[in-house]
Protein backbone atom coordinates (compact mmCIF):
# COMPACT_ATOMS: atom_id res chain seq x y z
CA UNK A 1 0.00 0.00 0.00
CA UNK A 2 1.43 3.15 -1.37
CA UNK A 3 1.43 6.13 1.62
CA UNK A 4 -1.09 8.80 1.77
CA UNK A 5 0.56 12.00 2.83
CA UNK A 6 -0.75 15.53 3.40
CA UNK A 7 2.31 17.73 3.42
CA UNK A 8 2.14 22.08 4.59
CA UNK A 9 4.86 23.72 2.33
CA UNK A 10 4.42 26.90 4.21
CA UNK A 11 7.07 28.86 1.72
CA UNK A 12 8.18 32.24 2.77
CA UNK A 13 5.44 32.69 5.76
CA UNK A 14 5.58 33.42 9.39
CA UNK A 15 8.51 34.61 11.93
CA UNK A 16 10.28 32.17 13.95
CA UNK A 17 7.66 32.30 16.29
CA UNK A 18 5.05 32.48 14.26
CA UNK A 19 6.05 29.14 12.61
CA UNK A 20 6.65 27.16 16.59
CA UNK A 21 3.20 28.46 17.30
CA UNK A 22 1.68 27.10 14.07
CA UNK A 23 3.55 24.02 14.50
CA UNK A 24 2.71 23.24 17.69
CA UNK A 25 -1.17 24.02 16.83
CA UNK A 26 -0.65 20.98 13.73
CA UNK A 27 0.97 19.10 16.44
CA UNK A 28 -1.88 19.32 18.90
CA UNK A 29 -4.45 18.72 16.56
CA UNK A 30 -2.64 15.83 14.99
CA UNK A 31 -4.42 13.06 16.62
CA UNK A 32 -7.94 13.81 14.89
CA UNK A 33 -5.95 12.75 11.85
CA UNK A 34 -6.19 8.81 10.82
CA UNK A 35 -2.74 7.14 11.82
CA UNK A 36 -2.19 6.05 8.10
CA UNK A 37 -1.94 9.48 6.67
CA UNK A 38 1.28 11.03 6.47
CA UNK A 39 1.98 14.53 8.10
CA UNK A 40 4.87 16.51 6.67
CA UNK A 41 5.69 20.70 7.48
CA UNK A 42 8.25 22.42 5.26
CA UNK A 43 8.69 25.95 6.96
CA UNK A 44 11.26 28.01 5.80
CA UNK A 45 15.47 27.20 6.58
CA UNK A 46 15.33 29.52 9.61
CA UNK A 47 12.53 27.89 11.23
CA UNK A 48 13.93 24.49 11.07
CA UNK A 49 15.50 23.80 14.02
CA UNK A 50 13.28 25.33 16.34
CA UNK A 51 10.09 23.78 14.75
CA UNK A 52 12.29 20.42 15.04
CA UNK A 53 12.21 21.21 19.14
CA UNK A 54 8.57 21.08 18.51
CA UNK A 55 7.85 18.54 15.86
CA UNK A 56 11.41 15.97 16.59
CA UNK A 57 10.11 12.63 17.54
CA UNK A 58 5.89 12.90 16.92
CA UNK A 59 4.32 11.76 13.85
CA UNK A 60 4.84 14.95 11.88
CA UNK A 61 7.96 14.75 9.44
CA UNK A 62 9.96 17.92 9.11
CA UNK A 63 11.13 19.14 5.56
CA UNK A 64 13.02 22.10 3.69
CA UNK A 65 11.88 23.87 0.82
CA UNK A 66 14.89 23.24 -0.70
CA UNK A 67 18.71 22.41 -0.78
CA UNK A 68 21.65 23.25 -2.35
CA UNK A 69 23.00 21.95 -5.25
CA UNK A 70 26.83 21.18 -3.68
CA UNK A 71 27.74 19.18 -0.47
CA UNK A 72 29.39 22.40 1.16
CA UNK A 73 32.05 25.38 0.39
CA UNK A 74 31.83 28.42 -1.22
CA UNK A 75 28.28 28.51 -1.90
CA UNK A 76 27.35 31.87 -0.09
CA UNK A 77 23.39 31.63 0.94
CA UNK A 78 22.98 28.34 0.08
CA UNK A 79 22.18 25.61 2.98
CA UNK A 80 23.36 22.12 2.00
CA UNK A 81 21.53 18.61 2.50
CA UNK A 82 24.05 17.59 5.46
CA UNK A 83 22.54 21.11 7.20
CA UNK A 84 19.31 19.99 6.73
CA UNK A 85 19.51 16.67 8.17
CA UNK A 86 21.67 17.86 10.70
CA UNK A 87 18.55 20.44 11.80
CA UNK A 88 16.23 17.60 11.77
CA UNK A 89 15.36 16.92 8.26
CA UNK A 90 13.69 14.12 6.83
CA UNK A 91 12.55 15.67 4.11
CA UNK A 92 13.05 18.32 1.33
CA UNK A 93 10.79 19.62 -1.45
CA UNK A 94 12.85 20.26 -4.71
CA UNK A 95 11.66 21.85 -8.06
CA UNK A 96 8.60 23.86 -6.79
CA UNK A 97 7.25 25.87 -9.63
CA UNK A 98 8.52 28.94 -7.79
CA UNK A 99 12.13 27.83 -7.89
CA UNK A 100 11.96 27.09 -11.81
CA UNK A 101 9.99 30.27 -12.51
CA UNK A 102 12.12 32.86 -10.04
CA UNK A 103 15.39 31.21 -9.56
CA UNK A 104 16.25 29.83 -12.72
CA UNK A 105 16.06 25.75 -11.29
CA UNK A 106 16.63 23.51 -14.06
CA UNK A 107 15.94 19.81 -14.43
CA UNK A 108 19.61 19.28 -14.64
CA UNK A 109 20.19 21.07 -11.15
CA UNK A 110 17.70 19.17 -10.24
CA UNK A 111 19.17 15.70 -10.81
CA UNK A 112 21.88 16.92 -8.62
CA UNK A 113 19.92 17.86 -5.99
CA UNK A 114 17.98 14.71 -6.07
CA UNK A 115 20.84 13.06 -5.92
CA UNK A 116 22.38 14.93 -3.25
CA UNK A 117 18.97 14.70 -0.80
CA UNK A 118 18.89 10.73 -1.28
CA UNK A 119 22.68 10.62 -0.54
CA UNK A 120 22.32 12.83 2.81
CA UNK A 121 18.82 10.13 3.34
CA UNK A 122 16.24 12.91 3.02
CA UNK A 123 13.40 12.01 1.46
CA UNK A 124 12.67 14.07 -1.98
CA UNK A 125 9.07 15.35 -2.96
CA UNK A 126 9.75 16.38 -6.07
CA UNK A 127 7.18 18.81 -7.66
CA UNK A 128 6.08 19.30 -11.57
CA UNK A 129 3.48 20.62 -13.18
CA UNK A 130 2.82 22.87 -16.17
CA UNK A 131 1.97 26.95 -16.65
CA UNK A 132 -1.39 28.18 -18.14
CA UNK A 133 -0.01 28.42 -21.54
CA UNK A 134 1.65 24.98 -21.64
CA UNK A 135 -1.84 23.86 -20.70
CA UNK A 136 -3.97 26.20 -22.67
CA UNK A 137 -1.60 24.86 -26.02
CA UNK A 138 -3.14 21.32 -24.49
CA UNK A 139 0.71 20.07 -23.66
CA UNK A 140 0.31 19.38 -20.01
CA UNK A 141 1.28 15.78 -20.45
CA UNK A 142 3.97 16.18 -22.40
CA UNK A 143 5.34 19.22 -19.93
CA UNK A 144 4.95 16.48 -17.05
CA UNK A 145 6.24 13.29 -18.78
CA UNK A 146 9.32 15.53 -19.81
CA UNK A 147 9.85 17.02 -16.28
CA UNK A 148 9.66 13.44 -14.50
CA UNK A 149 11.81 11.54 -17.13
CA UNK A 150 14.72 14.41 -17.16
CA UNK A 151 14.64 14.07 -13.54
CA UNK A 152 13.73 11.08 -11.85
CA UNK A 153 15.20 8.50 -14.56
CA UNK A 154 18.54 9.28 -13.68
CA UNK A 155 17.87 7.39 -10.68
CA UNK A 156 16.95 3.86 -9.83
CA UNK A 157 14.02 1.77 -8.78
CA UNK A 158 15.85 1.38 -5.28
CA UNK A 159 16.09 5.29 -4.97
CA UNK A 160 12.09 5.63 -6.10
CA UNK A 161 11.40 4.35 -2.63
CA UNK A 162 12.63 7.82 -1.14
CA UNK A 163 11.09 10.07 -4.19
CA UNK A 164 7.36 11.32 -3.81
CA UNK A 165 6.28 13.29 -6.73
CA UNK A 166 3.91 16.49 -6.37
CA UNK A 167 1.91 17.48 -9.32
CA UNK A 168 0.99 21.15 -9.15
CA UNK A 169 -0.28 22.73 -12.15
CA UNK A 170 1.44 26.26 -11.75
CA UNK A 171 -1.69 27.80 -12.83
CA UNK A 172 -3.62 26.88 -9.96
CA UNK A 173 -1.15 27.22 -7.19
CA UNK A 174 -2.47 30.41 -5.02
CA UNK A 175 -5.09 31.54 -7.40
CA UNK A 176 -7.71 29.77 -5.86
CA UNK A 177 -8.48 28.15 -8.93
CA UNK A 178 -8.23 24.58 -8.50
CA UNK A 179 -7.54 21.71 -11.11
CA UNK A 180 -10.83 19.64 -10.97
CA UNK A 181 -10.71 16.13 -10.02
CA UNK A 182 -11.14 14.66 -13.28
CA UNK A 183 -7.80 16.99 -14.46
CA UNK A 184 -5.50 16.03 -11.58
CA UNK A 185 -6.74 12.10 -11.40
CA UNK A 186 -5.82 12.02 -15.64
CA UNK A 187 -2.18 13.56 -15.42
CA UNK A 188 -1.69 11.83 -11.64
CA UNK A 189 -2.47 8.25 -13.83
CA UNK A 190 -0.07 9.62 -17.01
CA UNK A 191 3.07 10.23 -13.98
CA UNK A 192 2.54 6.78 -12.72
CA UNK A 193 2.30 5.26 -16.20
CA UNK A 194 5.81 6.91 -16.89
CA UNK A 195 7.06 5.54 -13.99
CA UNK A 196 6.25 2.16 -14.51
CA UNK A 197 7.51 2.25 -18.17
CA UNK A 198 10.83 3.39 -16.10
CA UNK A 199 10.61 1.53 -13.39
CA UNK A 200 8.11 -1.81 -13.64
CA UNK A 201 4.59 -1.27 -12.35
CA UNK A 202 5.26 -2.24 -8.30
CA UNK A 203 7.62 1.05 -7.94
CA UNK A 204 5.03 2.94 -9.58
CA UNK A 205 2.27 1.45 -7.68
CA UNK A 206 3.77 2.66 -4.63
CA UNK A 207 5.07 5.73 -5.47
CA UNK A 208 2.96 8.82 -3.52
CA UNK A 209 1.89 11.08 -5.97
CA UNK A 210 0.39 14.42 -4.22
CA UNK A 211 -1.57 17.05 -5.95
CA UNK A 212 -0.80 21.02 -5.08
CA UNK A 213 -2.18 24.14 -5.96
CA UNK A 214 -5.71 25.39 -4.04
CA UNK A 215 -5.98 22.49 -2.43
CA UNK A 216 -8.05 23.13 0.63
CA UNK A 217 -10.90 21.75 3.35
CA UNK A 218 -13.83 22.05 0.54
CA UNK A 219 -11.95 20.27 -2.48
CA UNK A 220 -9.84 18.00 -0.62
CA UNK A 221 -12.01 14.66 -0.27
CA UNK A 222 -13.36 14.86 -3.75
CA UNK A 223 -9.60 14.97 -5.04
CA UNK A 224 -8.60 12.53 -2.59
CA UNK A 225 -11.21 10.35 -3.71
CA UNK A 226 -9.26 9.58 -7.25
CA UNK A 227 -7.35 6.49 -7.67
CA UNK A 228 -3.90 8.48 -8.14
CA UNK A 229 -4.10 11.15 -6.14
CA UNK A 230 -2.14 10.21 -2.84
CA UNK A 231 -2.63 13.52 -0.47
CA UNK A 232 -1.31 16.86 -1.19
CA UNK A 233 1.12 19.23 -1.27
CA UNK A 234 -0.35 22.67 0.75
CA UNK A 235 0.41 26.31 0.52
CA UNK A 236 -1.63 28.86 1.79
CA UNK A 237 -4.04 26.38 3.70
CA UNK A 238 -1.79 24.89 5.67
CA UNK A 239 -0.92 28.43 7.34
CA UNK A 240 -3.85 27.39 9.71
CA UNK A 241 -3.39 24.70 11.64
CA UNK A 242 -7.23 24.01 11.52
CA UNK A 243 -7.22 24.06 7.56
CA UNK A 244 -4.61 22.02 7.55
CA UNK A 245 -5.56 19.41 9.52
CA UNK A 246 -9.20 19.28 7.86
CA UNK A 247 -7.54 19.10 4.71
CA UNK A 248 -5.22 15.52 6.25
CA UNK A 249 -8.75 14.59 7.28
CA UNK A 250 -10.19 14.21 3.89
CA UNK A 251 -9.44 10.82 2.93
CA UNK A 252 -11.94 8.23 3.32
CA UNK A 253 -10.29 5.88 5.36
P1 LIG B 1 -1.47 26.92 -2.72
O1 LIG B 1 -2.07 25.79 -1.93
O2 LIG B 1 -1.34 28.19 -1.94
O3 LIG B 1 -2.13 27.09 -4.04
O4 LIG B 1 0.05 26.48 -3.02
C1 LIG B 1 0.32 25.21 -3.52
C2 LIG B 1 1.77 25.00 -3.51
O5 LIG B 1 2.50 25.61 -4.27
C3 LIG B 1 2.32 24.05 -2.54
O6 LIG B 1 3.65 23.77 -2.79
Amino acid sequence: MRRKIVAGNWKMNTTVSEGVELAKAVLEKSNEVPAEVGLVIAPPFTHLCPVAGVVGGTRIGLSAQNCADHTKGAYTGEVSVDMLKSAGCGYTILGHSERRQYYGETDEKLVEKVKLALEAGLEVILCVGENLEQREAGKHFEVVTAQIENVLFAFSAEDMKKVIVAYEPVWAIGTGKTATAEQAEEIHACIRRVLAGKFGKAVAEETTILYGGSCKPSNAKELFAEEDIDGGLIGGAALKADDFIAIAKSFEC
